[in-house]
């Protein structure tokens, strides 16, 4: 530093008196203070911070080494005095100044920064439940308003649960229209299959449970059927299965009607159509009047004025027999409903497999 009274000490300055010591420190002040005022910029205040209290030869130090270590006894209280007053001074405006800068950097990064709200959004596209799940859903919530569970079993069956239990033994008929997905399993071990429909569940429940019985299955069923516009591999049923003690075909009729007219619409009309089922008897088709035409015959009934709905009855004694309920004492109704059919009724779609090429196109419309 260029005429730096502090390469000097008190004697050498010719400062002999505390009047003395104070102009000299009033000085270094005002030097303190015009060079805070000419450096401003981040970078200044690193310099200007080295140069005044820079541990190794800043000002401060100097002015220690100099002026007060050197000086006279008498004079060396007040130059203590002032060197404090002045370190205090300059620590307190060199810690100021760095809040002032420090704001300034964060005011700028927030200019920088700020949100334009002005800006259109981000527009996200919404996703919709598939018409098949709001089916199972739709379908669901109609059964549990009458009382009844909703359940889930496995897709990988034996034999025994997807046939033998249900009353069809091997080679029996039955097991012709239901093609059947065998796994691969090694030699010798029991056999495994995907199950061809959710029936298997009705066993597994009586099983595990006493009655009264009262449940639905929704899941997937597998079949060996090649895909095309009314037929896949792979489809959903629910089935349904109610065993108490005095369940008579009239409770079968009223729960088939009434959940027809929530799911179709109060206007349709129900009737049952005889038909076989190995674990019914008796078995029966459930029919709906037409929804297209209102039962005065279309293109889509075949101008019958009825469409087909699902299969049901009541539960074959034979059942009872596996799951060892006694036949004597109960009675009970089954049902198998298929969730895409009943899907394509509600919304007049022509092709099954519609419901699983996942274009948005079909699917934006059941959103
Ligand atoms: N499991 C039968 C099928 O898939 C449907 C059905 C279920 C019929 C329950 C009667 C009772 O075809």
């Amino acid at each position: 530093m260029t005429n730096d009274p502090t390469a000097k000490t008190l004697a050498e300055l010719g400062v002999a008196d505390a009047s003395g010591v104070v102009r000299l420190f009033t000085d270094v002040r005002n030097r303190f203070t015009s060079e805070l005022e000419a450096k401003q910029s981040a970078n200044d205040w690193e310099e200007l911070r080295g140069a005044w209290v820079g541990r190794k030869s800043g000002m401060l130090t100097r002015i220690t080494d100099n002026w007060l270590k050197p000086a006279k006894p008498e004079l060396k209280r007040t130059v203590g005095q002032a060197l404090n007053e002045l370190k205090a001074h300059v620590e307190a405006a060199l810690e100021s100044r760095r809040a002032t800068i420090e704001a300034a950097v964060d005011i700028a990064a927030l200019a920088r920064e700020r949100e334009d709200l002005s800006l259109p959004g981000v527009v996200r596209p919404l996703g919709s439940r598939h018409p098949l799940r709001q089916t199972l859903d739709e379908i669901e919530g109609i059964f549990l308003s009458l009382g009844y569970s909703v359940v889930a079993g496995p897709e990988m069956e034996t034999p025994y649960y997807n046939f033998e239990a249900l009353n069809i033994p091997e080679h029996h008929p039955a097991r012709d229209n239901m093609d059947t997905f065998y796994m691969a399993t090694p030699p010798g071990s029991a056999p495994l299959l995907l199950r061809t429909h959710t029936s298997p569940m009705q066993v597994r429940t009586m099983e595990k449970h006493q009655p009264p019985v009262r449940i639905i299955v929704p899941g997937k069923v597998y079949r060996r059927d090649n895909p095309d516009a009314t037929h896949g591999f792979m489809f959903h049923q629910i089935e349904g299965l109610a065993v108490d003690t005095d369940i008579t075909f009239c409770d079968f009729k009223g729960t088939v009607e009434y959940f027809v007219r929530e799911f179709l619409g109060p206007n349709v009309k129900t009737r049952l159509r005889p038909s076989y089922f190995p674990f019914t008897e008796p078995s029966v088709e459930v029919d709906a009047t037409c929804v297209f035409c209102g039962g005065r015959g279309c293109n889509v009934c075949k101008q019958s004025g009825w469409i087909e709905l699902f299969g049901a009855g009541m539960v074959d004694p034979a059942v009872y027999g596996f799951v060892k309920y006694d036949a004597k004492k109960l009675s009970g109704f089954a049902f198998g409903l298929g969730v895409e059919r009943l899907t394509q009724l509600k919304y007049n779609i022509n092709d099954l497999q519609l419901y699983f090429q996942n274009d948005v196109r079909f699917l934006r419309q059941f959103s």
